[in-house]
């Protein structure tokens, strides 16, 4: 029903306002509707904080809720956790339907909200923008089902892919929306990750700095195994901010570092499949890098991106020493190219924000071609 798919988007909208607050939960949006009339609309607005249900049904009479259509973007939990299960809410006052866009991913409760509406009685359909309410919750989708961080990939390059000049120099090469958007990736990921000469060109905070709202700052990860950063005291100033963990060498000292992270390593440096799965394993749930070009390369090469946001600047910055998004020596043969789906375009501004998803189906990985 075509007001059905309106509600949920709805529903939907009002999840997206706990994007980076409610890690490691998941968004969640609900909407209660009276004769055609939302009477009531909740969401997660932290973890820890009221489920999306209990504060929309908060907000209706119990004769109110018992003749209304629920629509939530997730199905209800049944499991008590620092809140009670939701699924009790609907119990006590069973609506006349309930509709929900996507089943609980997690291996453990997967069904088991909808199966109990069901056993009592209620009417539950699933499924409605289901594609829409996964692509939502994608970190938490992955984290929930495989204990590793979903990880993004993100640049900022010109029209002639570069991601610098040939002396380094990249500030600013998009414009302030862009930037305000790269403030939004940070808020809503748990960790950002840069390579050493990032630091080293760029002095960067790594911070989140969002116009006018609060935003969270992610861990500081840097990888820097030749330890081309130990001992220096320019950067990262501003230590109370967010913690920094270095990826190197545990002889090596770091004086901007809370935590030294030694890893193992594969022909391209440290395995960076064995960092996401320390990551994960430590309740990390996302990771965006920020580059530069060598980071990138050894992120794609060990198969550890699910997303790329390239944002394209309409300038030409030329210069064929000049630093390209995924550098390292890249496939030989077209046949081998990662392929990418979902291609998406955004426009801030005057630059263009181009999305697309990793096909984890292709090949691409393939010792000898990684970078050195
Ligand atoms: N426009 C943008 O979006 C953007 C973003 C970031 C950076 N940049 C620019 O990009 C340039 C820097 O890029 P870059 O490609 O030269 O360097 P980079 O990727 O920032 O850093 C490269 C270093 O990171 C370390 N590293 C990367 N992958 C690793 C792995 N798997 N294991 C261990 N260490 C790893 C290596 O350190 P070791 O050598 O110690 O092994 C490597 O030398 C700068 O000019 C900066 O301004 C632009
Ligand atoms: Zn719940």
């Amino acid at each position: 029903m075509f007001a059905d798919q309106e509600f949920m988007q709805r529903a939907l909208a009002l999840a997206e306002r706990g994007r980076g607050w409610v890690n490691p939960n998941p968004m969640v949006g609900c909407v209660i509707v009276h004769h055609g009339v939302v009477v009531a609309e909740g969401w997660h607005e932290r973890a820890g904080a009221a489920h999306a249900e209990a504060m929309a049904c908060a907000q209706c009479t119990p004769e109110v809720l018992r003749d209304s259509v629920v629509y939530v973007t997730l199905e209800p939990c049944a499991h008590t956790g620092r809140t009670a299960p939701c699924v009790d809410l609907f119990l006590r006052n069973p609506p006349k339907r309930v509709v929900v866009a996507m089943k609980d991913p997690n291996p453990r409760v997967a069904g088991g909200g909808i199966e109990k509406l069901k056993q009592a009685g209620i009417p539950v359909e699933t499924g409605l923008l289901e594609k829409e309410a996964a692509r939502l919750n994608e970190i938490f989708v992955k984290y929930v089902t495989t204990r590793l961080p979903w990880v993004t990939a993100k640049c900022a390059m010109s029209l002639d892919g570069k991601i610098a000049t040939y002396s380094g120099h990249s500030r600013w090469i998009t414009g302030v929306e862009a930037r305000q958007a790269t403030h939004a990736l940070r808020h809503a990921h748990d960790a950002i990750m840069v390579g050493s000469r990032t630091v080293l060109c760029d002095k960067p905070q790594l911070t989140t700095r969002l116009e006018g709202v609060e935003g969270r700052n992610p861990i500081r990860i840097v990888l820097d195994a030749e330890g081309i950063l130990a001992g220096n005291d320019e950067v990262f100033p501003d230590r109370t901010q967010a913690p920094v963990w270095v990826v190197g060498n545990e002889t090596l000292s770091w004086p901007f570092a809370d935590r030294v992270m030694a890893l193992p390593e594969n022909a391209g440096g440290v395995d960076l499949q064995v960092l996401m799965k320390r990551l994960g394993e430590e309740g990390v749930t996302s990771v965006l890098i920020e580059g530069g070009g060598e980071t990138l390369s050894s992120a794609f090469f060990d198969r550890i991106v699910d997303k790329l946001c390239f944002f394209v600047a309409p300038k030409i910055i030329g210069g064929r020493d000049a630093v390209t998004p995924v550098e390292g020596i890249g496939v030989d043969h077209m046949s081998r190219a990662l392929q990418m789906c979902d291609l998406q375009c955004r426009s801030f501004g005057s630059d263009l924000c181009l999305e697309a998803y990793v096909d984890q189906n292709g090949s691409f990985s393939s010792g000898e071609e990684r970078g050195a």
